[in-house]
């Protein structure tokens, strides 16, 4: 098998000079010539190691080839070849084959019919909202139902920032935050779980709470002028970084204002809130308290409305789009999953700005890959 490749690879070096020209040329995904797909089936014995002559993915992470849209086949080879997307072996593969050679092996992937889901490995789809609401069974006793508490001391969790609630877990796990219960408490917690928390959290209406007992929300008032810019002008933050504090519990405001010139470590935090006197301290948080806040997320339909996002595109009109489109619906979900981190975390260019449109956790990303590779291969 090595030495058929060798070879092939050779022969091809020998013929083709055509494999030379620009790398330009190729990346214009226009209609491509007409593919031999018998000589493509020939090729395929190349890959079938890992792509089968089937088009199926020998393995997770490696993805299925069959019925896939032409266009799009020949624009990601390109892609390897510019180093627009990085895999070696693809690499290599890739400038060892000459335009026509590429062209019809595509051709015969593309020209497969779409691959059956196997009996008995159905995917099981991710739902983190269900899987955030199971979990936090575990959190209510003291952050209270829907993460409304009314225990003094214990934060609310409800319309908490997303992004803000998996650092808070972050710190807890790893001793930033040392203050028990929480901190042995989480121990055990996943990313997954931890980010599906969150959003199970942060989609959770927020309570109106009544002033406290101690503190002055109007003396309170002018001294968050410069807290706004940050964390809203009302407390409710408009950044999934920062915490929103409107509806927050009094006491525990005072003692998470204290706890940055203790033990939290944010020196953009520390700067604003140090030289507070202890009854500023008060007032700020008796002003927060009573501030009306929202859910920062929505949580129940939060997957639906991505996918239904996604669909314009990868959805069932794929092959007659304007831009070489891959149909996502029945791939490998290990490789979505590998292709949306990819883009997220810049490593995969794309045309399409996905890195953009995902600003997304694992949680969300395994979610919609477990959807798409869920549903019939088209
Ligand atoms: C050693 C295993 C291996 C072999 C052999 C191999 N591939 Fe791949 N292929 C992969 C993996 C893994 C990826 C995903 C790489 C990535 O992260 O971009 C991939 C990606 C691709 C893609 C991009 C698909 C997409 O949905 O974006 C195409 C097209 C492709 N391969 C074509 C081929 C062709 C044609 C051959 C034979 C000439 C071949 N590959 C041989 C492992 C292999
Ligand atoms: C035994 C009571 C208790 C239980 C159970 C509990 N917590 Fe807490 N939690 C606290 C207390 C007290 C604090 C405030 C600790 C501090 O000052 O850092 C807190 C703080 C937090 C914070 C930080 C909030 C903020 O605004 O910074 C998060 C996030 C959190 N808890 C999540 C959870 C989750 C998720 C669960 C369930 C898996 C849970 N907690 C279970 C008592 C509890
Ligand atoms: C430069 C932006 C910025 C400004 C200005 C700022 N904060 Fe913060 N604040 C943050 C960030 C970011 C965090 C989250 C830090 C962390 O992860 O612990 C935070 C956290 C907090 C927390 C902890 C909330 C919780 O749920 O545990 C409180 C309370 C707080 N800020 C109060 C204030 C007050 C009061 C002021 C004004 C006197 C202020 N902040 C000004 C950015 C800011
Ligand atoms: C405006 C059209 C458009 C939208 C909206 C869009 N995509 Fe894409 N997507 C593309 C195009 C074009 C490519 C291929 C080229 C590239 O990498 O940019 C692609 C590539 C992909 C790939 C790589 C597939 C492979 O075989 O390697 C995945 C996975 C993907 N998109 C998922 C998504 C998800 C999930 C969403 C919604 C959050 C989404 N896309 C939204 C157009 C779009």
């Amino acid at each position: 098998m090595k030495n058929l490749m060798l070879a092939v690879a050779l022969s091809v070096a020998l013929i083709g000079c055509s494999s030379k020209e620009g790398p330009s040329t190729r990346s214009t995904p226009e209609a491509p010539a007409a593919a031999d797909v018998g000589a493509g089936k020939v090729l395929a014995e190349q890959c079938k190691g890992c792509h089968g002559l089937d088009g199926r993915g020998a393995a997770p992470a490696i993805p299925d080839l069959a019925a896939q849209n032409e266009r799009y086949l020949l624009a990601s080879i390109a892609a390897y070849q510019e180093g627009k997307r990085t895999h070696a072996a693809l690499r290599d593969m890739a400038e060892h084959l000459s335009a026509a050679d590429i062209r019809n092996v595509v051709g015969y992937y593309a020209s497969l019919p779409p691959l059956a889901a196997i009996a008995g490995q159905e995917v099981a789809i991710f739902r983190p909202y269900e899987n955030g609401k199971a979990l936090a069974a575990a959190c209510t006793r003291c952050h209270g139902e829907d993460g409304n508490t009314t225990t003094p001391g214990i934060p609310s969790l409800a319309g908490q920032q997303l992004r803000y609630f998996v650092v808070a877990i972050q710190e807890y796990l790893n001793g930033v935050r040392r203050t028990d219960p929480m901190h042995s408490l989480l121990r055990p917690l996943s990313k997954l779980d931890a980010e599906s928390l969150a959003l199970y959290f942060a989609s959770q209406t927020p309570a109106q709470r009544v002033a406290p007992s101690v503190g002055d929300p109007a003396a309170g008032e002018p001294l968050t002028a410069v807290c706004g810019g940050c964390h809203g002008p009302h407390g409710v933050s408009t950044d999934t970084a920062t915490p929103n504090l409107a509806g927050q519990d009094a006491k525990y405001l005072v003692d998470a204002i204290k706890a940055y010139s203790r033990t939290r470590r944010h020196e953009s935090m520390l700067i604003f809130v140090r030289d507070l006197a202890p009854g500023d301290i008060e007032d700020i948080a008796a002003f927060y308290a009573i501030q009306r806040s929202r859910a920062a997320e929505s949580g129940q339909t939060f997957v639906q409305d991505l996918v239904a996002k996604c669909d314009r595109c990868h959805g069932a009109n794929v092959d007659n789009a304007a831009m070489a489109v891959p149909k996502i619906s029945g791939q490998d979900k290990d490789y979505l999953i590998m292709a949306l981190r990819a883009y997220r975390d810049d490593r995969r260019a794309s045309s399409m700005m996905h890195n953009m449109s995902l600003p997304y956790s694992d949680s969300i990303i395994e979610s919609v890959s477990s959807i798409y590779a869920g549903q019939p291969a088209r």
